[in-house]
């Protein structure tokens, strides 16, 4: 057989996102670059029998990945345990919960992360907002209101949160994504002592487009003591994301298993900065399981990530991800190999789309580079709806975001699928076209 050709990566995003292939930390630091994602796709297929990834086209992989047909051991262990074990269950749902944050630490590269657990990002952005020093930043600017500072681009869970804040008398500050290039700029220029916090997304999610320039939000962010925190929704487990090479180790980080983690609802992450000890407002009891000796009347907090703990939850999610995490183990799919099967798939759909020419009003590709892209391809079109309806009446799953048709392969997702799929693209073009 011949030798696999190996070699570091090519550089993918920004200098410091690209460098995590070279760190050696465990995980893989050099892909095969000759390896096809179709060959992947051929083996990976059989595994998700359950959800007939191989006679239907799932590009739907950005919102949520088919699981693993072992992903029904998971489940059932936890019915398992939670009959043999009735309240006493709690030690080994504990025991699952760890094996996420293990994973997530893994994908952060930060061995000892504080990782605190929720049902969706939502509930830890909330946990975060309590947690803000909102009479600080009242003090510190007298009589102007409080700055929240965001992007015109976040997803609906922090944009809705954070719209509804005005009604507090918090001032939203919603920054232009584009341009990108200078968007770390703009958002530092609106860094002051009024600003509570700043939230931003380091992948897009309209777009796709990776904000490799986050790191420098973080640090401006912490020079002026500021909590910033980065939803990394659409990097988790798509596109490398070691804080240290991203430079948001000041930085909080939410995230979760829905999409490209394969591990369902339900598993959601808030990472806590080293060292950072908060007192969240809206907390669960869960967060008081570290304090000793509590006086009765008192709300104490533990350390780190307990400080931001939940209250009782289905522990299912946990069970059901901890199995998807160690079929990723046993099939060597690391972040950096899943980076690079996934480019060359968003690629050829790419590609294939540019090669039809179609006219702008009926599609057309990001205005960014392949290499600046996360896990979907996102295009333009004012009719994103209709396309994805004439879409999945002929067996292909897409989404849209508003003007953004959003097609999203997944590691199991074969080559003769994507070619079937941009065959029905051309068809529904010059539908769209006609009418
Ligand atoms: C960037 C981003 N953040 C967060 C979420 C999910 O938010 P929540 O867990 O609050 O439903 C999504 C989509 O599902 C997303 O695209």
């Amino acid at each position: 057989m011949d030798k696999p050709v190996t070699k570091q990566m090519p550089m993918p995003i920004a200098k410091s996102v690209a460098k995590s292939v070279a760190k050696a930390d465990g995980v893989p630091t050099s892909v095969n670059v000759a390896e096809s994602f179709n060959e992947l796709a051929c083996q990976l297929a059989p595994h998700y029998a359950a959800f007939k990834v191989s006679e239907r086209i799932l590009l739907t992989g950005h919102s949520h990945q088919a699981w693993p047909d072992i992903t029904k051991h998971g489940m059932l262990q936890c019915f398992e345990d939670a009959a043999c074990h009735i309240d006493d269950k709690w030690g080994l749902a504990f025991t699952q919960a760890e094996r996420v944050r293990q994973f997530y630490r893994g994908l952060l590269g930060e061995a000892h992360g504080q990782i605190a657990l929720g049902a969706s990002t939502h509930e830890l952005m909330l946990r975060f907002l309590s947690d803000l020093n909102w009479s600080k930043a009242a003090k510190q600017s007298a009589s102007k209101p409080i700055n929240i500072v965001t992007t015109d681009g976040e997803f609906h869970s922090l944009r809705r949160q954070l719209h509804s804040l005005r009604s507090l008398n918090i001032n939203i500050i919603s920054v232009p994504v584009a341009p990108l290039e200078t968007l770390a700029s703009r958002i530092i220029d609106e860094l002051n002592a009024a600003t509570a916090a700043v939230m931003v997304s380091a992948v897009f999610f309209e777009t796709s487009v990776i904000f490799s320039d986050v790191g420098r939000v973080a640090l401006a962010a912490k020079s002026l003591g500021i909590p910033c925190l980065v939803d990394a929704y659409h990097a988790l487990n798509v596109v490398p994301f070691n804080l240290e090479l991203w430079q948001l180790e000041s930085a909080f980080i939410v995230a979760g298993g829905y999409k490209y983690c394969q591990a369902g609802e339900g598993n959601c992450m808030l990472r806590i900065p080293p060292d950072y000890h908060g007192r969240p407002l809206i907390t669960g009891w869960f967060a008081e399981f570290d304090v000793l000796n509590q006086a009765v009347g008192e709300v104490n907090y533990g350390c780190g990530q307990a400080a931001f703990a939940g209250s009782t939850y289905d522990p299912c999610s946990h069970y059901r991800a901890a199995v998807v995490f160690d079929f990723f183990k046993q099939q060597q799919l690391s972040d950096i190999r899943l980076r690079h099967i996934n480019q060359q798939q968003i690629k050829l759909l790419w590609q294939g789309i540019d090669s039809m020419a179609l006219a702008p009003e009926v599609l057309y590709l990001p205005t960014h580079s392949i290499s600046a892209n996360g896990g979907f391809i996102s295009l333009v079109t004012p009719k994103a709806d209709i396309w994805v309806e004439a879409l999945k009446q002929r067996g292909i799953s897409s989404d849209s975001r508003g003007q953004y048709l959003r097609l999203g392969p997944a590691p199991y997702v074969t080559k003769s699928q994507l070619e079937q799929a941009l065959n029905v693209i051309e068809d529904v073009a010059k539908q769209v076209s006609e009418g």
